[in-house]
């Protein structure tokens, strides 16, 4: 079976609009996966045309003009994680009854399969979406309905999908089922969408309903009818905040750089909603505090970058509310049976809110009687509606695979979430709450724009780094925090292999690596811990390193220093963070490599 995950377009409406609608839908969600790409149209007259094949959409664009006029179609592109890439394996794939593209796992193909093999089916490909498509076929061929195949064909599929079905006697109608795997569709002026997410048809449309699990819908140009358990049901209409243009670079080269500029202003417009006289208020957000007050443990669990905000936010927690936390992989927790009750409270942290570990996560937290609380960007995604409570991050779209806004702004919403929970358990009075919510609000945003004018520093930095193969970053304490994201930036932009160590750890072994000319990326902005990082300094550099100190003490001696900006240590973390982005950002630069869309990844990991 092929895994993988993909981002799914659909249109129906006004003639002319269909191929546009679908290959500029296809280009904007090419960041979710792009090994191969295709679309299914209507052509004018009423055939149902399939274009596909291996490579990026705009390989398949000529072709797919070729359909000419249309008023409906689907498309999908799609990003393999195992199984080569092929033409036989891209979506969509159907009969000649029908077309479907899928996004999620078909746990239990397999079986299928073999029954429709009995049945007389033959497959082309190696993937579960085939066998979805021929299950399909034959419900449809069995009961001659359309909605009835869909619903029937679901019920037997286990695993996760979001489907996009188009029948070829049925022109101007797109069907839809999702479970698991995100889908919604958008709502045009007569005309409407069916994708992944928002950014497939936010140049066309801001309004969109998002489908729950289980959902089954039926939309044409005139009429979005959506179905769960054979009833009727209604969805919330929600708006994207985003318009097309934030979507856009803005100028930048890539969607990493412009995203990373606007830190400082996603920072705030997070926080703003929840400060009112300089203290945290999360009324707005109907936060359960009498649980932030009365909870024993905190897990925060999440993936990445995600965790690694997490890294910061415990921190927080400890250091000022004085609540034990752990912070955990998403992908771990989920299977190591956790011991939790209803005096634990689980954060989990996710950007696309979609992650499948840290949604699975979610539901064994759930499941075992914890409090769950989900940080997330995108509006209405798995993670926020599931959760018990939800906080969303205020940084708008992030395209580029690498996370470096969401970061900022996740690590920012934890700490004056701390700060809510230190006052509610009587660990900090209201001056001092006053002040960290000052530094926090004012001063790490100007910090940050502060980093971003000294670019040049960075990049010069860079310069000397990138033809490095191999790279440690160090630190303690907050800084082996920071110093865990740093080193992932670096790695999954520019493909140097690359360690974080914390700094006091390096002597039980790892330090053996050190040796002449091998970079080190030192961190020292925890000053009550500035002796004991000089000591780790100094072990490395006898050893050969080649070292770049990011401080806000005295300049050690160091082969490049990049300074922070003043600001108080508390919050040092986000202009640091800042930096660190930079230095991946410029390395990769240097290194010509693909920084928006690097190998082997895709934005959303919405498969195991
Ligand atoms: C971060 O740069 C990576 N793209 C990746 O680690 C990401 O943080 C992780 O997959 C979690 O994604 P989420 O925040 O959408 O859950």
């Amino acid at each position: 079976m092929v895994l993988y995950m993909c981002g799914i377009i659909g249109y129906v409406g006004k003639d002319e609009n269909s191929l546009e609608a679908l290959l500029e839908g296809l280009s904007a969600l090419e960041y979710r996966g792009y090994d191969s790409a295709g679309i299914a149209a209507f052509d004018c007259a009423g055939r149902l045309r399939t274009v596909k094949d291996v490579g990026r959409v705009s390989g398949i664009k000529e072709a797919a003009l070729e359909i000419g006029a249309s008023a409906c179609g689907i498309g999908h592109t799609r990003w393999a994680t195992h199984g080569a890439p092929s033409k036989e394996n891209s979506h969509p794939h159907g009969t000649d009854r029908l077309q479907l593209v899928h996004n999620g796992i078909i746990e239990n193909y397999a079986h299928l399969k073999k029954e429709l093999t009995e049945l007389g089916y033959s497959f082309y490909s190696d993937t579960d979406t085939e066998v979805a498509a021929k299950l399909l076929d034959y419900y449809y061929m069995r009961s001659g309905r359309r909605f009835e195949a869909v619903c029937e064909t679901i019920k037997r599929l286990t695993g996760s999908y979001a489907l996009g079905i188009v029948f070829s006697d049925d022109p101007d109608t797109i069907y839809a089922a999702r479970k698991d795997s995100p889908l919604i569709i958008g709502i045009g002026d007569g005309e409407a969408y069916i994708a992944s997410d928002v950014t497939a048809f936010l140049r066309r449309t801001r309004d969109y309903y998002r489908l729950e699990d289980g959902d089954v819908a039926k939309i044409s140009a005139r009429s979005i009818e959506i179905y769960n358990g054979g009833k009727k049901v209604t969805r919330e209409k929600l708006t994207a905040k985003w318009d097309h243009e934030s979507a856009e670079k803005g100028g930048y080269d890539h969607f990493m750089l412009k995203e990373i500029h606007e830190e400082s202003e996603a920072v705030v417009k997070t926080l703003r909603p929840r400060i009112k006289d300089m203290l945290p208020d999360f009324s707005d957000d109907e936060l359960n505090e009498s649980m932030l007050k009365h909870i024993t443990r905190l897990y925060i669990v999440a993936c990445g970058t995600a965790m690694h905000a997490g890294l910061i936010g415990r921190a927080v927690f400890e250091g000022h509310a004085k609540l034990p936390v752990s912070v955990e992989i998403a992908s771990e927790f989920r299977y190591n049976d956790p011991i939790l009750s209803e005096n634990d409270l689980v954060v989990v942290v996710s950007q696309s809110g979609e992650t499948a570990d840290s949604l699975a996560a979610l539901r064994l937290a759930k499941q075992k009687g914890a409090q769950t609380l989900a940080i997330v960007n995108v509006i209405g995604s798995s993670i926020a509606k599931e959760a018990h409570s939800v906080l969303y991050t205020w940084a708008g779209p992030e395209i580029a695979v690498a996370s470096t806004k969401a970061y900022s702004v996740q690590a920012a919403l934890l700490t004056l979430l701390a700060i809510r929970c230190a006052i509610l358990r009587g660990e900090m009075n209201e001056l001092s709450a006053r002040e960290f919510v000052r530094e926090l609000y004012e001063d790490a945003p100007r910090a940050i724009n502060e980093v971003l004018e000294r670019v040049d520093h960075i990049k010069a930095c860079a310069e000397r780094l990138y033809k490095s193969e191999d790279m440690f970053f160090i630190g303690r304490g907050t800084d082996y925090a920071l110093s865990c994201e740093g080193s992932l930036k670096l790695k999954e932009i520019s493909y140097i292999h690359s360690e974080a160590y914390a700094a006091g750890e390096l002597k039980h072994g790892t330090i053996s690596l050190i040796t002449e000319g091998i970079p080190v990326v030192a961190l020292a902005t925890v000053s009550s811990l500035h002796a004991k990082m000089l000591s780790n300094i100094r072990e490395v550099r006898s050893r050969g390193a080649v070292l770049t100190l990011i401080t806000n003490g005295e300049s050690e001696e160091a082969d490049m220093v990049i300074r922070l900006p003043e600001i108080s240590e508390r919050v040092s973390f986000l202009p640091t963070a800042t930096v660190l982005q930079l230095l991946a950002y410029y390395t990769s630069v240097f290194r010509g490599c693909d920084i928006d869309k690097p190998r082997n990844l895709a934005k959303s990991v919405t498969v195991e």
